[in-house]
């Protein structure tokens, strides 16, 4: 089993994010590799059984055009992607709150609902990412 988190982060939040999904999945002794969307070589998704995309949302609810470039890049949809992302309420409301993630998600037909995490994860909002992760690898165990 092999996992790829992908994900861009500038001030940190959805690293932090990142960082713990992976230490998460290397409990479950799952091998996973971490790749910074615009920074590191391109991937390919074949060569994982599952692929985490991670990403914030920028201004009125868009997506970070480094992301689009991933989705470019990528090419089509593979159908085991699973969507993690940050944002901020103070931007917009609930309307545009992780916009980015949503709009991913659905682009890809994810199979599970994206995670949504206000700002750095630390603190309540881990247990949200200890849930999203029992929901991911529940699927995951449940097909290796
Ligand atoms: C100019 C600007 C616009 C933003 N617009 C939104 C937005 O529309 N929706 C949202 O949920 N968060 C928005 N945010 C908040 C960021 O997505 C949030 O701080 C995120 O955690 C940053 O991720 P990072 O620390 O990984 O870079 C905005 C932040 C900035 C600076």
């Amino acid at each position: 089993m092999r996992i790829i988190i992908a994900y861009l982060s500038y001030s940190g939040n959805t690293k932090e994010v990142a960082e713990l999904i992976e230490s998460r999945l290397l409990e479950e002794k799952i091998s996973v590799e971490m790749h910074r969307i615009g920074i590191d070589r391109p991937f390919d998704p074949e060569d994982y059984d599952y692929v985490f995309i991670g990403t914030f949302t920028w201004a009125t609810g868009s997506t970070p055009d480094e992301v689009k470039d991933l989705i470019l890049e990528i090419g089509y949809k593979p159908d085991n992607i699973a969507i993690f992302g940050t944002g901020d309420t103070q931007f917009g409301g609930d309307n545009l709150f992780c916009k980015a993630a949503i709009k991913l998600a659905k682009f890809y037909n994810s199979k599970w609902e994206p995670l949504k995490i206000e700002q750095s994860p630390r603190g309540s909002q881990e247990t949200m990412i200890d849930e999203w992760i029992e929901g991911v690898l529940h699927d995951v165990k449940s097909i290796a």
